[in-house]
């Protein structure tokens, strides 16, 4: 390289040890290794949502591809989406800040709230986009393990704090265990920890309860929400955060203008004019997953956790690789989490349509009794 350039050089040998976020496998790569259409492929991996069907959304897409007028830049989308909010929330609109994907808005909270030299704070297992994030900026990454039930260990997590600590992160419920944190856990995090804690729900529609309200109580917290998953938006990336209205608007103003496009602010209008028609979805799904937990605990050697989301964490006597290959073998995308606490080695399965759930289970049943 011209020697004019070696700050350049060295830049990109640096960028080489940020871990960055690479799906082991995709759909496309899976369907050519099979010889069969991407369609065809089950895909449980990441945790989409499977309950609203790809004719509903059509429906929808055709009548925004009439009222729609791309040449503008999108500007009373993103006022009419947040008022939505307000009457979806019962929480005002100054509270509400949007992102395109719930993954922008942590990358936002990093950016503003965390200082050259300042560390964040995580449990361990969680989501992994908060290490990646967090690490990505320069800044340490510190977590702690749940307690071997799942549930929030706050002296644990609480004590990796330091006086750089800016940022907590808590899943709830939580990816990849599934489980939602006690509301007093998440209080006691947030009464003690000197720092804003996130609480990330981007499950909570698949959940008993939710902790938004809080944030008219504590102003050192923010919450993270999405339209992936319960609204069926993951491939046209919406997101939003709610926290007291100084927290906001600092996160508000380093935002790009324009960051998210029309289409899927006026797709997320639509949608939440139609909210019926997604908790119907929703309870189709809770009930299909009660069946496919119950299932799963029936096949020998197999361990299934109880989940509060669209997805169900289980470890198995059988090698896990050959369960994950196997699948892989027949068309099925699961998710290898690899060793978890005291688990050794676990599986994450997205709960899918029943008849995709049949033929996963089929496959299970023949490894595990084999
Ligand atoms: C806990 C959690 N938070 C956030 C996200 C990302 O959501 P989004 O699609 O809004 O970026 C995911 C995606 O799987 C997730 O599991």
């Amino acid at each position: 390289m011209n020697p004019k350039l070696d700050w350049l050089e060295e830049k990109l040998r640096n960028m080489q040890s940020i871990e960055e976020y690479l799906p082991k496998y995709s759909p496309e790569t899976v369907a050519k290794q099979l010889g069969i259409n991407e369609e065809e492929i089950i895909r449980l991996d990441k945790n989409e949502n499977l309950f609203l069907s790809k004719s509903f959304f059509s429906g929808i897409l055709k009548e925004l591809a009439e009222e729609l007028d791309p040449r503008f830049y999108p500007q009373k989308e993103e006022s009419t989406l947040t008022q939505e909010l307000v009457g979806y929330l019962g929480l005002p609109s100054e509270s509400i800040i949007l992102g395109n994907g719930s993954d922008e808005l942590i990358e936002t909270i990093v950016r503003v709230f965390l200082g050259s030299n300042e560390e964040a704070i995580s449990i361990a297992p969680t989501f992994i986009m908060y290490r990646i994030i967090v690490n990505s900026h320069g800044n340490t990454f510190i977590d702690t393990s749940l307690n071997d039930d799942f549930s929030l260990d706050v002296k644990g997590l609480l004590s990796k704090a330091s006086q750089k600590t800016r940022l907590c992160f808590i899943c709830s419920p939580n990816n990849p265990t599934g489980n939602q944190f006690k509301i007093e856990s998440v209080k006691e995090v947030l009464k003690k920890f000197r720092g804003i804690v996130i609480v990330d729900e981007a499950y909570v529609e698949y959940a008993p309860y939710s902790v938004g309200e809080l944030i008219k109580e504590y102003e050192n917290m923010i919450v993270l929400r999405t339209f992936s998953k319960a609204f069926g938006l993951a491939g046209l990336r919406i997101g939003y955060c709610l926290a007291d209205p100084h927290l906001a608007s600092a996160l508000k103003k380093i935002q790009l203008p324009f960051n998210i496009n029309k289409f899927s602010l006026q797709l997320a209008i639509k949608l939440l004019d139609k909210r019926n028609i997604v908790n119907t979805s929703v309870n189709k799904l809770k009930t299909e997953r009660e069946r496919l937990y119950k299932k799963l605990c029936k096949i020998p050697g197999v361990k299934a956790f109880p989940s509060n989301t669209n997805f169900i964490l289980f470890t198995t006597k059988r090698d896990v690789d050959i369960i994950y290959n196997t699948l892989m073998s027949h068309g099925i995308l699961i998710r290898n989490i690899g060793n978890l606490l005291h688990l050794g080695r676990c599986l994450r399965v997205t709960v899918g349509l029943p008849k995709m759930n049949n033929k996963f289970l089929n496959i299970m049943t023949e490894l595990c009794c084999s």
